[in-house]
């Protein structure tokens, strides 16, 4: 597709590493398309990051038809940039727009406008431990009139944050609370999409949470209050009596990308790992007697956040006795380790990671926490996610 650049004239200073906080300040251009079912994808562009002029009838801000993408550019040692998965992140955006009737991005077109945006704009990419690119692709729809239908006229964008840790707590166990009165989706619903309407009506519960001073909630389903879902804008994970167990994905739960690799990775290094049921119940009862031995959340924004207090019908549980797990192995970022990858880059300096992951035989390993093998395992990944086929 042609994609016409009109580059900025009056380019930002770029921020200090310290100052990034997540998603508090945005690159220098913005990537747009437009969709009509009689004309597909047309008008891509990437102008000046700018303000949207809007129609007050758009659908977007009745009816709250929109879709959107979270994934991450990390800077490598070698200095180049390197995508994430991104071919994940297109095929979910994907399922999100089949579910809520916006149009579908053909792969090919979704790649090439990512890598074409993610050029423009890599200069952004920060390198220092822990920080990263992120890359917040959306789509609404843009009808100028008010009548309840499937979008006719669609738009697409891409903006750029370059971020630092998600949680102020970063990487140090966050304070989370069992939600047993709101849900954030129901099978049936929305909840395995990633549209906006799923953020708002979870906000309510997260700022009851904040104000308890916990970090996020644990959501329990919508139709028991009795199985654990996800925690916050996160997949969840829990080590009890030396299993790894995980919600299995039900349609209510947003299939993680996070997720999927961790799990990729654990089963790969020979961990037992199940997807099921889990019920607080259980949870308590493991807490009540000791076998819940960690306790994480895994997202694009957090990456993989530990859990150090749950909270539930206002009696504290602490995780792995609350401490920290900061230790060398959980400082190193995927940019730090990723320079141990083959260098094949594209000429423009962009290195799209593939899909592709080769498990390993297992490995004994014992001298580490769980959640430190963890961040090893996934530390080591990004070098499989690195090669080039
Ligand atoms: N669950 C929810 C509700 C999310 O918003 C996210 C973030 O994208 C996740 C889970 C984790 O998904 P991923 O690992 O693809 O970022
Ligand atoms: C992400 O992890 O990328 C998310 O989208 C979570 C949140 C910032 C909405």
């Amino acid at each position: 597709m042609n994609i016409s650049i009109t580059k900025t004239t009056c380019p930002k200073e770029k921020p200090d590493a310290s100052t990034l906080g997540f998603g508090k300040i945005f690159t220098d251009h913005m990537f747009l398309m437009e969709y009509e079912p009689e004309r597909g994808w047309y008008d891509a562009r990437i102008i000046p990051f700018q303000n949207l002029s809007i129609h007050p009838a758009a659908t977007v801000l009745h009816y709250g038809s929109e879709i959107f993408e979270g994934l991450k550019a990390y800077r490598r040692e070698d200095g180049k940039v390197q995508l994430f998965r991104p071919i994940e992140n297109i095929r979910r955006l994907n399922r999100s727009a089949e579910r809520l009737c916006l149009p579908e991005i053909p792969e090919e077109l979704g790649m090439e406008v990512l890598t074409a945006f993610v050029n423009m704009e890599q200069d952004w990419t920060p390198s220092a431990p822990g920080t990263s690119l992120y890359l917040r692709p959306l789509m609404f729809g843009n009808d100028e009139t008010l009548g309840v239908h499937a979008v006719h006229h669609t738009t697409f964008m891409i903006i750029a944050s370059p971020v630092g840790s998600y949680y102020k707590e970063g990487i140090n166990p966050v304070g989370i609370m069992i939600e047993d009165e709101d849900v954030r989706a129901v099978k049936g619903g929305t909840g395995y999409t990633k549209c906006g309407g799923n953020y708002a009506a979870s906000n309510r519960a997260g700022a009851r949470a904040e104000k308890k001073g916990y970090a996020q909630v644990l959501w329990l389903d919508g139709v028991h209050r009795k199985y654990i879902e996800e925690v916050g804008a996160m997949n969840v994970m829990f080590k009890i009596g030396g299993e790894v167990v995980t919600p299995m994905l039900s349609g209510s739960i947003l299939p993680g990308i996070t997720r999927m690799s961790c799990l990729e990775v654990l089963r790969s290094e020979g961990y037992k790992v199940s997807e099921r049921l889990i019920s607080v119940d259980e949870l308590a009862e493991a807490m009540e007697n000791g076998t819940l031995e960690e306790a994480w959340g895994t997202g694009t924004a957090a990456v993989v956040s530990p859990i150090g207090e749950l909270c539930y019908k206002d009696k504290k549980y602490t995780v792995n006795g609350g401490r920290s797990v900061r230790s060398p192995s959980t400082c190193m970022t995927p940019s730090r380790v990723s320079s141990g990858a083959r260098s094949r880059t594209s000429s423009a300096g962009l290195f799209p990671l593939t899909d592709q992951f080769s498990p390993r035989k297992p490995r004994h390993k014992a001298r580490f926490s769980f959640l430190h093998q963890i961040h090893f395992t996934w530390i080591k990944s990004y070098r499989k996610y690195c090669e080039t086929p």
